[in-house]
């Protein structure tokens, strides 16, 4: 056989290959080393249940530009059949009447008895089903490479005066003590810990899930400040646009001791071949045992002409919530199942801990949402509250002018 037609079999093959199962384009933000091993296990589910996943990838931590990608394909009049959409942006996506409603998918495979009851209205609109879950991740960790602080003859810390001595010893003996990146979003994610940490779950729930103004301008939130400037004191110069997989990667190389982040990390310790116990630890970031910030993955399906494409999507949305999907993507991922039942041989031991935390935290009203991850307040308010932090976190304002400054923001957004 000559090469051309080698070649031109080898085209007629794929060609045939694409026709074979109609095309479901799928909107994620799942780019780094562990993020994208979990998310090609839902490209393989569906493509194994005869239809072909379209990747639609955008590179970017926590979703900002794949949000703004999301935005102009809608507005273009071509959005994708699915896209990674949470917290209360399903709500305002839905109110649009662009989304899919996916109650038949929901009753046929049983969503109100799997999906935990205070989880559920997140994903409906008016009563109906309109996303699908993914997992749960939890916020408040920090995870630690326990040889730096063995060599640095630090303990780990549980409050932030333990962190100081602790940061003092790692960077005396020349370590990084934080591994940070520089991004709005990952300033954001060690601010909300803090603020859990030092004004306890109801102050949480007060500042940053109802945004009471006095919770906001309190005194509180301007230890808060002060905390996270402590905390900028150990980070290194490189820090401003790192990315967060970077962090982690410092850590897990020994350069850095702790990185504050969500247990999307624990996926690049896996794929970098490191082990919990030995190579890495995670604990709570100090002072917010107990309570568990939340963040919960999950895919808005838009409504389609075409009758096949809207049976790829359902098709997509009742495998994310099979317990075969469940556990492949999460024990990935370092999230935890999003729903009850599902065997927990396969999770280690950081995520045994999450799932229990979960149902011990919503029995003390310490389950709180995440600001920083779309879980608490709609995208404009948490645009302002993200410029705030940033702000005091690149000059040297004082912590009582960001306070005033935070008031102002939420004020001015609401
Ligand atoms: C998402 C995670 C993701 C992380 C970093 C978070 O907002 O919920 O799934 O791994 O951002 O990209």
């Amino acid at each position: 056989m000559t090469k051309f037609r080698r070649i031109a079999g080898a085209l007629l093959l794929l060609g045939s290959l694409s026709l074979f199962g109609t095309e479901v384009e799928v909107l994620h933000w799942w780019t780094s080393g562990g993020e994208a091993k979990a998310v090609s296990e839902l490209k393989n589910e569906l493509n194994a249940n005869g239809y072909t996943w379209k990747d639609f990838a955008v590179a970017g931590g926590n979703g900002s530009n794949a949000m703004t990608a999301l935005k102009s394909r809608v507005m273009a009049g071509n959005p994708p059949a699915a896209a990674q959409v949470k917290g209360p942006s399903i709500q305002q996506w839905a109110e649009l009447g662009v989304l899919a409603n996916l109650d038949d998918v929901a009753k046929a495979n049983n969503w109100d008895k799997l999906l935990p009851k205070q989880f559920q209205k997140i994903f409906k609109y008016k009563g109906h089903y309109v996303a699908v879950p993914v997992n749960v991740h939890k916020i408040n960790w920090m995870w630690v490479n326990p040889a730096v602080f063995r060599k640095a003859g630090a303990q780990i810390p549980t409050t932030w005066a333990e962190f100081k001595v602790a940061a003092d010893k790692i960077k005396k003996a020349g370590f990084i003590p934080v591994a940070q990146g520089g991004q709005p979003w990952q300033e954001a994610t060690i601010f909300e810990s803090i603020v859990l940490g030092i004004g306890g779950p109801t102050f949480y729930q007060k500042a940053m899930v109802d945004l009471d103004a006095k919770a906001l301008g309190s005194d509180t939130m301007k230890k808060s400040f002060d905390t996270l400037r402590m905390i900028k004191s150990y980070t290194d110069k490189n820090a401003p646009g790192r990315d967060w997989n970077l962090a982690t990667a410092m850590v897990y190389k020994g350069k850095a001791a702790m990185q504050f982040m969500g247990d999307w990390a624990k996926g690049e310790f896996s794929v970098a071949g490191k082990h919990v116990g030995t190579d890495y630890l995670a604990v709570d970031v100090p002072q917010t045992s107990g309570s568990y910030l939340f963040n919960i993955d999950s895919f808005i399906m838009f409504k389609q002409k075409d009758a096949d494409k809207t049976k790829g999507q359902k098709e997509l949305a009742k495998l994310i919530l099979k317990n075969k999907f469940q556990t492949i993507f999460n024990v990935l991922k370092g999230s935890v199942p999003v729903i009850q039942g599902v065997p927990r041989a396969p999770f280690d031991d950081i995520a045994l801990r999450s799932m229990d935390e979960i149902n011990a935290a919503a029995y003390t009203h310490s389950l709180l949402p995440s600001l920083a991850h779309q879980m608490a307040v709609t995208d404009a308010i948490r645009g302002a509250v993200f410029d705030v932090i940033t702000k005091f976190w690149n000059s040297d304002e004082s912590s009582s002018d960001a306070t005033k400054a935070l008031v102002n923001a939420v004020q001015n957004e609401k």
